[in-house]
């Protein structure tokens, strides 16, 4: 059986960063307010002259060396991103050509804040055809150039940042499932509207109640769809890596796992919501801090604009 398995890892922040008490300088909040309903304490935000592909390229540069490879080793290239640099060509292909690697098929993928797990889940289905031996899958975001920053309960939310993994074919365990799902119908709820006024720049809206509710509830759901595809109990799982959106969301998924928090890998606090990018950078940073080790099974769950949600059941 062929299994795609992680054989590299990597991840990156811009420099910048925007804490609650420069948020607290600018709106009507406070470090209180942001921590106790959020988590979050600051975020990284893109410099002015980078673009998602410049993100995208670090993460993946520390991954591709992870993994002991040459760029020109990728034989496929997707980048899951909700910012990327142009309408087109798709940012996937930018990072090729950033990273040298002369040919090979490059596309991204939107699913916002789900766009990792839509990326692993095509990429694993490339790997276990045979279509692919060695894929590069990037999250990228930079949520800062699509957030109104007059805009209280948006503003505090949201970061930048990218991770990346070297996916490769192996005889050994690695993904053992991939759950992904999408309700268009709940779409206006988390998005970005257009808008028709000459010259607005164009920034999230969303009813942040109505999808703190459901994402907690979906989430539920996806943990159970895949643990009993896999006649898997909760007690199997080493590692929660969820993505970032709000600590309450991860404390309430880690309850109904009857997990305690210790068991999931937590970033919110340092990072904000990334996006697509939360959850390889999560993975990253449980790997750097010698938590998540060789062997360990991890869940990986994700909810976001669409609405999108999914899950990765993988063999580390
Ligand atoms: N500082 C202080 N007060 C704020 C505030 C801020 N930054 N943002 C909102 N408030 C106020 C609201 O105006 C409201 O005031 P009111 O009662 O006088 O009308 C009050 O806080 C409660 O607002 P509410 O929206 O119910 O707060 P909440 O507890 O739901 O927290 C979010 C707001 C956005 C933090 C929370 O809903 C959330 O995280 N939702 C999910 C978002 C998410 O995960 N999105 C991405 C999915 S990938």
């Amino acid at each position: 059986m062929i299994y795609s398995k992680i054989k590299g890892c990597g991840s990156y922040l811009p420099e910048k960063i925007l804490t609650n008490s420069d948020l607290e300088s600018t709106l009507d909040t406070t470090d209180e307010w942001i921590t106790t309903r959020t988590g979050i304490k600051k975020r990284h935000i893109i410099g002015k002259d980078q673009f998602t592909s410049d993100l995208a390229l670090e993460a993946a540069k520390i991954a591709i060396k992870d993994a002991n490879l040459k760029p020109n080793d990728i034989d496929l290239i997707i980048v899951a991103t909700t910012t990327p640099d142009k309408v087109f060509p798709s940012t996937a292909c930018i990072l090729q050509k950033k990273l040298g690697i002369i040919e090979c098929p490059a596309f991204d993928i939107q699913a916002v804040c789900s766009g990792f797990i839509y990326a692993l889940s095509v990429a694993d289905k490339f790997i276990k055809s045979s279509s692919a031996k060695n894929v590069l899958v990037v999250g990228a975001d930079a949520m800062s150039r699509i957030t109104d920053y007059s805009d209280r309960s948006n503003a505090i939310l949201w970061g930048d940042g990218s991770g990346a993994i070297i996916l490769s074919s192996s005889d050994d365990e690695g993904i053992l499932s991939t759950h992904i799902h999408a309700k268009g119908e709940y779409g206006e709820l988390l998005h970005v509207p257009k808008k028709d006024k000459e010259g607005c720049r164009e920034t999230i809206e969303m009813k942040g109640n109505q999808v703190f509710k459901m994402a907690v509830n979906t989430l539920d759901m996806i943990v159970d769809e895949t643990l009993n595809l896999n006649n898997l109990a909760k007690e199997d799982i080493d590692w929660v890596v969820p993505h970032q959106a709000n600590i309450r969301i991860l404390e309430a998924t880690a309850k109904k796992l009857n997990m305690s928090m210790d068991k999931v890998i937590v970033t919110i606090d340092h990072q904000g919501n990334t996006s697509a990018a939360s959850i390889p950078l999560a993975l990253d940073f449980g790997i750097e801090k010698n938590k998540i080790k060789p062997g360990h099974l991890i869940l990986m769950e994700a909810f976001g604009g669409g609405f999108t949600w999914g899950s990765a059941l993988i063999r580390i």
